[in-house]
């Protein structure tokens, strides 16, 4: 049985996810509670070596359809293996991005059907949802901006035309189920962006 809290952190690359993920994760325990930090692709041993193809630029000729059943390979791992056996435990987890992440991205990106992804996804996680999840939004440019690495991976080469579409799904997600969602403007210093995703939490938490 479920005894923890799921929280999932969404947004297009360089919104702020890991940073805010950190803070959260350094406040919960500091008030007792075990916190497992992990994400999406690559929180287990075999999802590391599944991120490694999908990210991979030499792969561009992925079929996205390739694309949406790898994103589930490495979640039905990381559920099986991480998520749900902390829950189980009563721990706090936090992700670095969910199913949310496919629809936004191979729905709302790529164009496939939402049926399809939400289908495979469901089986994959076996109807896991989280119990919270923050959408930081960041117009595209200032995301991509933030995000620039040396060399960006094979999701990152994509145009700011696809960046726009996934910023625009998320932004749908989380209109179409806001007793899950919490908007929060990720244009803002880190301090106050953390404020608001710890008042939240407190929130569900009944502090
Ligand atoms: P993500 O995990 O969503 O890709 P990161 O947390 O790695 O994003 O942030 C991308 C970059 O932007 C990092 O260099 C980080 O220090 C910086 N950053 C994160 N949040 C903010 C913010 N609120 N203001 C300015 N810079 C930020
Ligand atoms: P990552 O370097 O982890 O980016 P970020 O720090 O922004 O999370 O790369 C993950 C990439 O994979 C990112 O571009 C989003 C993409 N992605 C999907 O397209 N579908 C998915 O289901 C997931 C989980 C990620």
């Amino acid at each position: 049985m479920k005894k923890g809290l799921f929280v999932t952190f969404e947004g297009i690359e360089g919104s702020g996810k890991s940073t805010q993920i950190i803070q959260l994760a350094d406040y919960l325990k500091a008030k007792g509670y075990n916190v497992i930090v992990t994400r999406e692709p690559g929180g287990t041993l075999i999802g590391s070596a599944i991120r490694k193809i999908l990210l991979n630029p030499e792969f561009s000729g992925m079929d996205y359809h390739t694309e949406v059943l790898l994103y589930a390979a490495d979640r039905a791992q990381h559920v099986g293996e991480v998520i749900r056996p902390a829950l189980e435990n009563g721990d706090m987890v936090i992700s670095d991005r969910y199913i949310d992440s496919s629809v936004a991205y191979q729905h709302y990106g790529r164009g496939l059907p939402l049926d399809f992804i939400l289908d495979v996804n469901e089986r994959a996680v076996q109807g896991l949802k989280p119990d919270l999840t923050f959408l930081l939004s960041v117009p595209v440019a200032l995301g991509l901006e933030r995000a620039t690495k040396v060399a960006a991976d094979r999701i990152e080469r994509e145009s700011i035309k696809f960046h726009t579409r996934v910023e625009s799904g998320f932004q749908e997600l989380a209109a179409n189920e806001p007793s899950r969602w919490r908007i929060i403007d990720s244009t803002r210093s880190i301090d106050e962006v953390r404020k608001e995703v710890v008042r939240a939490v407190d929130a569900l938490l009944g502090k």
